[in-house]
């Protein structure tokens, strides 16, 4: 029996360790062909390693998000290796709080960078394929969804005290979630963003 996601490609950032990890074991072990990402190169391999284990299709794309150039290279793994893009999870980040009177320009400008402004070039960066993945599709008669799952926080919608960054940074993303829902509708993706609370380890 095919598997839910059987054949769909996914880009999930961050998944090294922690929940993007979890979210790459689970869309694999549906039948997704996952890029993994991480800023550090071993619990990247780790991941792919442990869904090639246990049956699956995975592939590394080490480096930081907010990195320039990043987004073209996370989006082009995807298309080289397995020809398509179908799940995009943008969860990669870290919290670097602080009260405000304390808070530098460099841990402000940090947060928005790897919550915001990654996740951006990167949906960006894919625009491309899935305007092009879409019209081919509505030509050949063919209707294909494809989702976007940005992460939020419960900081992003109800703020935390020291985090004005963070906050800021998540609330930013459920904005751009709103607009690409609008924008990409057409192309049949739906976008999403999910903002949880404290999430304990495994
Ligand atoms: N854990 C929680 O309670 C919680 C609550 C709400 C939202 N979130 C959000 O969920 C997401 C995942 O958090 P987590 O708790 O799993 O964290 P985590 O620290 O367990 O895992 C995050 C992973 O992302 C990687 N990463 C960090 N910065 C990166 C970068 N610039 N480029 C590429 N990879 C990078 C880290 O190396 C790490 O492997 C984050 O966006 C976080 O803000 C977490």
């Amino acid at each position: 029996m095919s598997k839910k996601l059987q054949d769909k490609v996914a880009l999930v950032s961050g998944s090294g360790r922690g929940i993007g990890r979890e979210i790459a074991l689970k869309l694999a072990s549906e039948g997704a062909r996952v890029v993994i990402n991480d800023l550090d190169a071993d619990p990247a391999q780790q991941t792919v390693a442990e869904i090639i284990a246990a049956g699956g299709q995975a592939v590394a794309c080490i480096g930081s998000v907010t990195e320039a150039g990043f987004a073209d290279r996370f989006v082009k793994t995807a298309l080289d290796t397995y020809g398509g893009l179908d799940i995009i999870v943008n969860n990669a980040g870290y919290t670097w709080d602080n009260v405000v009177q304390k808070m530098s320009d460099e841990q402000w400008e940090a947060m928005l960078a790897v919550h915001l402004t990654a996740p951006f070039r990167i949906l960006r960066a894919a625009s491309a394929f899935i305007r092009e993945a879409s019209r081919r599709e509505a030509d050949e008669d063919r209707v294909v969804h494809r989702k976007v799952v940005n992460i939020s926080s419960t900081s992003g919608v109800y703020g935390n005290a020291g985090q004005a960054n963070y906050a800021a940074a998540k609330a930013g993303i459920n904005g751009l979630t709103k607009a690409m829902a609008k924008e990409w509708g057409r192309y049949k993706v739906n976008v999403n963003s999910v903002a949880f609370g404290l999430i304990k380890p495994a």
